[in-house]
């Protein structure tokens, strides 16, 4: 049998498993292509509204993407993963697995007998693969996503997609996190839209214990969400009211602030810091308090061209005080990514910043310090909000 024919045998035994409800997984691995971050592929049977669907997982570094795919689409990207960008397959089936391997041209194909491997549901993955399936809940009623009749309502469709995609961000996050039963805070909760999700994808779908804790100084808002949580049983899901620097966030393990008003985010980067958590993750809003410093005309002469116009200067300030934060957060012991989390057709405020503790973080104080200081000098920045809250 010649190389490429090696695929075929895989794929042929795959679309069989496939057809036989024999498939348990696909996992495509070795990926050396382009995307960055990207660690494998999974991919399953699924059993959605409009038929039987191959649902492939993209897993990144710290996320993943889920898509459905009819049978001639998933085998033809398939097929294109196999060619190139991965160098190796697994493929379980209930009753053998296939290895697959390639070394430039040189193509190996293994297949070993399994015994006493379930069949898989489709329903199952079907939930564990998509974040929010079921959509007559009390909390998406609640919240005006759902109408009466359960489903997610045509103006709110958006919405929840966007919801689906934060659990998708977030959960791979909080299930790295050593705690068996993390505290998640979430400073400047409004509505809660993430906390509710949040909460039913890991409490119910992965069945992963958690408790959220929704901290908000509307208090309209905490007494809502309170009695929708109630409502819907999740008894891990509260909301406090009070300001983010009142909250005592000691013990936390994750704090997130998702559009927390200026420097509110960074009291909240600040009360992760405090309480050492694992993770802090934060979507900045606006940036006025570093745009303030920038305008007053102290920035180096030679960039007066790039702060010359407004909207410039809003980009501008938008950098450089996620640079800090990210900096500062460096030097506080955390590894930090920044990262677009929802397209900006929803929101031009998309940025994410994602902190996890990380002991060889920051190590070089100095080397940190000084590029704290440079950026600040550069652009004419007295001192950074967080810098204060830090102090330093
Ligand atoms: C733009 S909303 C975002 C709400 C929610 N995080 C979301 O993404 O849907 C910001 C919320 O943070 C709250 N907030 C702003 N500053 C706060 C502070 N210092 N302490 C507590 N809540 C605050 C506001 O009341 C508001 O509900």
């Amino acid at each position: 049998m010649n190389a490429p024919d090696r695929i075929e045998e895989l794929l042929s035994a795959t679309k069989d498993a496939f057809a036989s409800g024999a498939l348990v997984q696909l996992k495509l691995g070795g990926y050396h292509g382009d995307e960055p971050e990207l660690k494998a592929v999974l991919v399953k049977k699924i059993t959605t509204k409009a038929g039987e669907k191959y649902s492939f997982t993209w897993r990144y570094k710290t996320r993943d993407t889920i898509k459905n795919y009819s049978q001639s689409e998933a085998l033809a990207l398939l097929r294109e993963g196999l060619k190139d960008a991965f160098r190796s397959a697994q493929l379980a089936t209930t009753d053998f697995d296939m290895l697959f391997e390639r070394n430039g041209e040189k193509m190996r194909l293994k297949r070993t007998d399994v015994e006493g491997r379930e069949v898989p549901s489709t329903d199952h993955n079907r939930a564990k693969n998509r974040p929010l399936t079921e959509t007559d809940k009390p909390w998406l009623k609640a919240l005006g996503l759902a109408g009466k009749n359960g489903a997610i309502r045509h103006d709110a469709q958006d919405k929840f997609r966007q919801i689906n995609k934060m659990v998708e961000i977030f959960a791979p996050l909080i299930q790295v996190i050593k705690a068996e039963r993390p505290l998640i805070v979430d400073m400047g909760a409004g509505k809660g839209y993430l906390d509710f999700a949040l909460y039913d994808y890991l409490a119910t779908v992965a069945e992963r214990p958690v408790r959220i804790v929704g901290v908000e100084m509307r208090e309209q808002l905490v007494a809502d969400g309170n009695a929708t949580a109630k409502a819907s049983g999740f008894a891990g899901l509260s909301f406090q009211s009070g300001t983010i620097m009142e909250f005592d966030a000691t013990g936390a393990d994750a704090v997130i602030a998702l559009h927390a008003c200026d420097t509110a985010t960074d009291d909240a980067i600040f009360r992760g810091i405090s309480a050492g958590a694992a993770l802090i993750a934060v979507a900045p809003c606006c940036h006025k308090q570093i745009r303030r410093q920038m305008e007053a005309g102290q920035a180096d002469a030679r960039l007066e061209p790039l702060l010359r116009h407004g909207i410039f200067v809003e980009r501008q300030a938008e950098m450089v005080t996620d640079t800090l934060r990210a900096l500062l957060l460096e030097l506080n012991g955390y590894k930090t990514k920044v990262f677009e989390f929802v397209s900006d057709a929803h929101t031009p405020k998309n940025n994410l910043i994602v902190a996890e503790k990380d002991g060889r973080a920051g190590r070089d104080r100095e080397a940190v310090l000084k590029q704290i200081t440079d950026i600040k000098t550069l652009f004419g920045i007295e001192q950074h909000y967080l810098e204060g809250l830090l102090g330093l």
